[in-house]
């Protein structure tokens, strides 16, 4: 007999056929009821069973949590919630989940009593739907390139660049931490390391990206990428996943039309197949916000916000626009802003981002056009000679979700500024080739895929949408 899927019997007009399913248990009332799930949905099914007819001793190891294989029969459903149960015939446990020691129990626990139990939150219905709404948007990503003629590309892990010139890499290295090999000057020898180099793990696969475009047109990423810097935010983790598309002859404005439409592909597709699960969210959400004051309450509930996103365009603002809005804002002249913004020039902080987005434009913003200044080298310069053709897409209650740019296609003005900025220019031969040999236009961006999940489940913390987070002083499991 073929092993059931808990969605399929739950929608099956196939009555009293005889099935068996396996699934977990979840509850188990009056000695009759048990409600099991196996992961194939949020909804459990309802198993009936005369307790007369069952081994006591078999029962009493039916427990929350407890894995069982149930053969029945598929019966109308005398109770309400349900349309379909199962009138059990032959019930076998396969494994216990004592109550003493199983920590999952039917009841509310918070967020971060399930974070230390990360091996086991994945059973409660929150966790179970913000993990397949993720899996579904990993999935859509995959169809949104391959439907628009992307070749997915895997960048490497371990690299010999640090793309984003920042410095927050996690070294690799096989050398004795204690005895490393050192050269004449007494510097950590590198040259007889595993590499025979300086490597580190992946901040982004962006400059690889950029050689497979200079050859297949339109290529993307999506794997792991590690940033080492210490910022122990909701927003931040230090193993996170990036989509990082790239693309031949795209100038930055077709760039930002890509990216819009996208996210607002992407967040579609899972609002068509995720329903059940974003409504779900959606009544989380509503419920943890009860306790909140009006202010701190979210503008609109989850699945409305969504299709907002989708609806509408998103604003499209200079860097220097968004400067003299936040110039002459009432937090900036009240002196609310932890970091005021006195000039042109200036990064932006994620209270700036958050006032553009959630105060001033009520919308996805996309700012373009930054100083180059406090941005990465490979960027475009602008005619101005002070501006780089970035763009930064900000979200509401996530701020920035994507960063990309038109990258600087030129080999004098990208040596000047490797010269700049005193990157080793050895270092980069490679990317240089690609200025030397066919170079052309070319754009791109990198969404960090966890803030998307953040924002499509609406939960607030970055450690509650990725199976198992790195952040810092901690990597348990
Ligand atoms: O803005 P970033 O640093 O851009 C790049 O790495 C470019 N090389 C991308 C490109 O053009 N191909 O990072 C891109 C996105 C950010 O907008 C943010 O969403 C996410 O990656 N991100 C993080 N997400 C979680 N934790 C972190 N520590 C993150 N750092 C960046
Ligand atoms: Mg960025």
């Amino acid at each position: 007999m073929r092993l059931a899927t808990i969605k399929e019997l739950l929608s099956s007009k196939n009555l009293l056929q005889e099935i068996t399913v396996k699934g977990w248990v979840r509850t188990f009332r009056s000695n009759r009821f048990i409600a099991l799930n196996d992961g194939s949905t949020l909804n459990t099914i309802q198993c009936v069973v005369d307790f007369e007819n069952f081994d006591e001793d078999v029962l009493k190891k039916v427990n929350t949590g407890a894995a069982l294989k149930i053969t029945g029969t598929l019966v109308e459903s005398q109770g309400r919630g349900q349309s379909v149960e199962i009138q059990v015939t032959a019930l076998e446990v396969l494994g216990v989940a004592d109550p003493e020691e199983y920590p999952i129990q039917p009841k509310k626990h918070s967020l971060e009593f399930l974070r230390e139990k990360a091996h086991l939150r994945i059973r409660t219905n929150t966790f179970a739907a913000i993990m397949r709404v993720r899996s579904t948007l990993a999935f859509a990503i995959h169809n949104y390139f391959r439907e628009n003629g992307f070749n997915y590309f895997h960048a490497p892990i371990i690299t010999g660049s640090d793309a984003e010139g920042a410095g927050e890499m996690f070294r690799v290295t096989t050398l004795d931490e204690k005895k490393p090999p050192l050269t004449e000057d007494g510097a950590v020898n590198y040259k007889e390391d595993f590499f025979g180099k300086e490597t580190n793990l992946t901040v982004s696969g962006q400059l690889e990206a950029e050689a497979y475009a200079m050859a297949l047109g339109k290529v993307y990423t999506f794997g792991p990428t590690f940033r080492a810097e210490n910022s122990n935010t909701s927003r931040h983790l230090a193993e996170f996943w990036m989509v990082e598309p790239e693309m031949a002859f795209f100038d930055l404005d077709a760039n930002m039309d890509l990216a819009e439409d996208f996210i607002k592909n992407v967040i579609s597709y899972t609002l068509t197949h995720c329903q059940e699960d974003l409504e779900f969210l959606e009544n989380r959400l509503l419920d943890e916000e009860k306790s909140k004051p009006q202010a701190q309450r979210s503008a609109m509930p989850l699945i409305e916000k969504l299709k907002f996103v989708v609806d509408n365009n998103f604003k499209r603002v200079s860097y220097t626009e968004a400067i003299e809005i936040l110039k002459n804002c009432k937090p900036n002249k009240k002196k609310q802003f932890q970091y005021p913004i006195e000039e042109w020039g200036t990064d932006l902080q994620s209270e700036h981002e958050r006032y553009l987005v959630e105060k001033h434009f009520n919308c996805p913003v996309i700012l373009f056009d930054y100083p180059a200044k406090i941005k990465a080298f490979y960027m475009r310069l602008n005619e101005d000679g002070k501006t780089v053709r970035a763009m930064d897409i900000l979200f509401p209650g996530i701020g920035e979700i994507v960063g990309g740019s038109q990258r600087e296609e030129r080999l004098d003005v990208l040596k000047e500024k490797i010269k700049e900025l005193d990157i080793d220019e050895k270092e980069l031969w490679w990317y240089l080739d690609l200025r030397k040999f066919g170079t052309a236009e070319h754009s791109g961006f990198g969404l960090g895929f966890e803030r998307l999940v953040l924002f499509a489940t609406g939960m607030g913390n970055i450690r509650d949408v990725i199976p198992f987070p790195r952040t810092p002083q901690n990597a348990e499991f």
